[in-house]
Formats: structure tokens, C-alpha cells, sequence
């Protein structure tokens, strides 16, 4: 079978404001430094979606992207551009860096991407930090 991989690629802008409930004022400024501003600050997200599929030898297309379009911007995009990730259900109880929300993409994406293709997540948050996710070790 032969097989690609392809990245697409999605952004939204969002605030947030790194802390946990679960640590004292003075702990949290100590892990999160100034993402821990009570005034919360914003990030323009970048997304990258990567599926995988067979390579059709009609089309040479290994993934239909307009279908990958639609699921990414319905489940993701509209869910936090603009938003507050703070005030997001998901993360009432977690706190929202990068790591949380990669993974929380991934959740959201791999219910909805037919089974099988989704491979990774990226998640770039500034210029000097990203992060990944691609489910959970089985
Ligand atoms: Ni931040």
C-alpha cells in the first residue's frame, strides 16, 4: 500500500491564563512566571493536522482535505477562536498549556476523523514554544 501523510494546517487566536487551583499563588507564579498574570494574555494558535492515507492512482490524493477542513474548523477553530480558554468546560478543571490542549485537540479530532489516519497534532503557541500529541501509548 503506499501511503502519505499530509499536514494541514489552521489557526485561531485565544486568551488564557496558565494556573492551578491545585497550587498556592506563590507556586503557580513559580511554575508559570508571567502566564500566570491574573489578567490572562493571547496567543495566535497554530494548528497542524497530520493524517495519513492511501495514495489513490487515480487522484494521487492520499486524504480528502475539504472533509478535514470541515471537521478541524466545526471542532476546533469555532470552539476557541476568540474565546477564553479558561472559560472552556474542558478546562474547569485543567490548567490550559500547551500540553493540555494538544492533547484535548487530539481528543477532539480523533472522534471525528475516520478511524485510522489521524497521526499527529501540533499545536504552536509562540514562536519559541510548540508541542505535539499523537494518542496515547497503547
Ligand atoms: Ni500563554
Amino acid at each position: 500500500m503506499d501511503q502519505a501523510s499530509v499536514t494541514r494546517r489552521y489557526r485561531f487566536a485565544a486568551a488564557h491564563r496558565l494556573h492551578s487551583e491545585c497550587l498556592s499563588d506563590e507556586e503557580n507564579w513559580k511554575v508559570f512566571g508571567k502566564c500566570n498574570n491574573p489578567h490572562g494574555h493571547g496567543h495566535n494558535y497554530v494548528v497542524l493536522v497530520t493524517v495519513k492515507g492511501t495514495i489513490d492512482p487515480q487522484t494521487g490524493r492520499a486524504t480528502d482535505v475539504e472533509g478535514l477542513d470541515r471537521i478541524v474548523t466545526e471542532a476546533v477553530v469555532a470552539r476557541f477562536d476568540h474565546q477564553d480558554l479558561n472559560h472552556d468546560p474542558e478546562f474547569s478543571n485543567r490548567t490550559t498549556t500547551g500540553e493540555n490542549l494538544v492533547q484535548f485537540i487530539w481528543d477532539l479530532l480523533v472522534k471525528k476523523i475516520p478511524a485510522g489516519q489521524l497521526v499527529k497534532v501540533g499545536l504552536i503557541e509562540t514562536r519559541d514554544n510548540s508541542f505535539e500529541y499523537s494518542g496515547p501509548l497503547s
